[in-house]
This record gives structure tokens, sequence and C-alpha cells, in this order.
């Protein structure tokens, strides 16, 4: 089996593109990845040389790129190439409609043309809103996208959906809660408090700090992309999540203890516009077809996480230079002045 992952040098493709070719001996991967700043070839580079895996460097926008990928008989695809931060949404939309709508649509053509027997779209909770306290949300909830993010990201869902249904193209639609784990770029929440915190930074909480996330280790994640690529029918759509959602002060408490650094490094910044207050997401539909739960327990996965952090510090250096020192200063410098309790 020839699998095309879309995005594999970003977080959770390089842990899924890691995972799939040490547990499936018969697939063979190809990585396509723009390598955008979020994209590292080194979180790769222990499989690199490994003989069923090839690196194309290319954008999901580009149809020519697209084709020519497409043009080397792959049997599915897994499409987790997207702009993925929320607070840059905010800042600029535009490279979100680009990579997140158009590229998709971009892959969608693709796969229509060359006759692709599986699509598999890696979508968001985002998609959903935010959802009430005790309420947890199913794949029959309506899609509510707040955030500029979350808009792109449901119109790549609808433009998935609206494929299936116009040319019956075979397509999984999988939507999952927060991931959190080895190589995840340190401008999400928890590398980024892991990060501060390791060098005595301040720690900024946006707004109360009560908003919730359902955090799900990223191999628990990994497990259930690999069981609906060989799997799920075309058409299903399956929510992924360890339905334990925290507020986001106890997940910053829990970095700090381990990392064994005081609590007054919490600093309470002005809060994200529009902020979705909880993300929380039943996932019974996947554990009941599919055979799927997850397996790490969030104290385990926190421990594996900061160890590997404080493990790869050239990594984190290294994802921290360039691009990051400049969005970094741009987004928390104008926050903490204007500081909001
Ligand atoms: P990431 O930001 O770490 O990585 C994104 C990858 O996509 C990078 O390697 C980047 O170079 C690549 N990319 C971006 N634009 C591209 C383009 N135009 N062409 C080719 N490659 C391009 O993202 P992530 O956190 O690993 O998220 C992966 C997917 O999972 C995304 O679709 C995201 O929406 C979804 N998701 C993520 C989370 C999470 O907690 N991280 C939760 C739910 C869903
Ligand atoms: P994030 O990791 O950006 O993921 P998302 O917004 O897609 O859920 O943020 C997770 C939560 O942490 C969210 O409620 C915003 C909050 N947050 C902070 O309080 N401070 C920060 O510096 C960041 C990056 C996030």
């Amino acid at each position: 089996m020839k699998v095309l992952i879309t995005g594999g040098a970003g977080f959770i493709g390089s842990n899924f593109v890691r995972y799939l070719i040490n547990s499936r001996r018969n697939i063979e991967i190809i990585n396509f990845d723009s390598l955008t700043y979020a994209g590292n070839p080194e979180s790769l580079a222990d499989i690199a040389d490994n003989p069923r895996y090839k690196f194309v460097r290319g954008d999901i926008t580009d149809k020519d790129a697209v084709n020519g990928v497409f043009g080397e008989r792959l049997d599915a695809l897994v499409n987790f190439a997207a702009e993925t931060h929320v607070d840059r949404s905010i800042e600029d939309a535009s490279p979100f409609v680009r990579t997140n709508i158009m590229g998709t649509q971009t892959l969608l053509d693709a796969a229509k043309r060359f006759k692709l027997a599986k699509f598999v779209q890696i979508s968001t909770d985002e998609v959903y809103g935010s959802a009430p306290a005790g309420e947890s949300f199913t794949e029959e909830t309506t899609l509510d996208p707040r955030s500029p993010y979350a808009a792109s990201k449901a119109s790549a869902d609808h433009f998935v959906s609206a494929y299936a249904n116009t040319y019956g193209l075979p397509a999984v639609v999988l939507r999952c809660t927060n991931n959190y784990g080895p190589y995840q770029f340190p401008e999400k929440l928890i590398p980024l408090m892991i990060a501060n915190a390791r060098e005595d930074k301040s720690l900024p909480i946006y707004g109360d700090g009560m908003q919730e996330r359902d955090w799900l280790f990223v191999e628990d994640y990994c497990s259930a992309i690999g069981l609906a690529l060989e799997k799920a029918a075309p058409g299903a759509i399956y929510n992924v999540s360890a339905g334990t959602p925290q507020p986001n002060l106890k997940i910053v408490r829990t970095i700090l203890q381990h990392l064994g650094k005081p609590e007054s490094l919490m600093q309470y910044v002005k809060d994200r516009p529009g902020h979705d207050r909880r993300y929380a997401l039943d996932s019974s539909k996947i554990q009941r077809e599919l055979g799927w739960s997850a397996a790490v327990p969030f104290e385990e996965g926190i421990r594996r996480t900061i160890d590997w952090y404080q493990n790869n510090s050239a990594w984190l250096d290294h994802a921290r230079s360039g691009e990051y020192r400049n969005y970094y200063d741009r987004h928390y410098v104008r926050r903490t002045e204007t500081f909001s309790r």
C-alpha cells in the first residue's frame, strides 16, 4: 500500500509517519510538505533513510506538483497539511484560506482525477465551536466554527463532503481534540509553557485560564488514524478524544510542578478575541465501530512530553529561532502590554 501523507513534517504528521513506518511493514509513504515555519525535517531524521519513506517538498495548492505526486500510483492520502494556529489566523486569515481550503480542494481534484481509493481528511473539534458545560459534541452536531482557523477547517470539511456526495469520492473525516506530545511546535499551549518555564520566562495565560481543552496524547491519535486509514467506510466521520476536558490553568500548573518551577511564573494576559471557552467531543462512534480507545492517561503523557522536550533541547532551540522569535515578540509583547489582571 502506497500512502501520501501531506503535512508530514509537522507535529501530528511526523508522529504519524513514524507510527506507520514502525507498525505497518507493508506500507510505503510519500511525505509531501512545503515546509512552512511549522514543518521541520529534523522531526523525521530517524527514519529519513528508510527505504519505505520518501520526502517530496511541495505545496498542496500547487496543482502541477500535486498531480505529479499523484502520478506515483497512490492507494490512499492522509491530509494533515494546514495552517494550524488560531492566534495566527486572527492576525491574518489569508494563509488559512489558501492552504486549508484551496489546498484541500486541489487535493480533492487530484483524488477524483486519479480515482484514489481512500482520502482521509484530518479535521478538528474546533469546527463544532464552543461546547456548553457538561455537553460533548457528536458527529451529528451542526458545524459552528468561530475562529478564522476553525472556519477554514469547516470549509474544507464541507468540500470533502461535497466531493463525496457529488463525485462519489471515498473520503473519511476525522475530528480530533487538542493533541500534545513530542515534536509539537512551541507556539501551542503545552510546548510553549514547557519552553518558557525551563528558562524561567513568564507563562502567558489568556483571560482567566479556565478555558477547557480535551488533550489527547499524539500516539493515541496516530492509532486512531491508522484504524481509519485501514478500516473506515467511505463517507464516515469520526470524532476522536480522550474524553477528559481540563482547564488550561490545571495543565499549566501540572507542567510547573513537573519542572519544579514556581506558580509565580504564570502571567495573566489579555484574552484571545472570540476565544472558544470549551471543546469536548463524544468519541463513542470510533470506539464502537473501529475498536479504538485512548491508551495513555494524561499524567503519563504529560510526563513523557516534558521529558522529551528536556531531552531534545536542540530541536526546541531550532524551532524557536528565526521566524518564531518574530512571531513571539509581535504576539506576546502586545499582549502583556495590555495585561488584563
Ligand atoms: P503543524 O502546524 O504542526 O504542521 C502543519 C504541517 O503542514 C507543516 O509541516 C507544514 O509545513 C505543512 N504545510 C502547511 N501548509 C502547507 C502547504 N500549503 N502545502 C504543503 N504542506 C503544508 O500542524 P499539526 O498540529 O500537526 O496539525 C496537523 C493537522 O491536524 C492539521 O490539519 C490540523 O488542523 C489538525 N489538528 C491538529 C490538532 C492539534 O492539536 N495539533 C488538533 C486537531 C486537528
Ligand atoms: P492552543 O494550543 O493555541 O490550541 P487551540 O487554541 O487550538 O485550542 O491553545 C490551547 C488553549 O490555551 C487555548 O484555550 C488558548 C490557551 N493559551 C494560553 O492561555 N496562552 C498561550 O500562550 C497559548 C498559546 C494558548
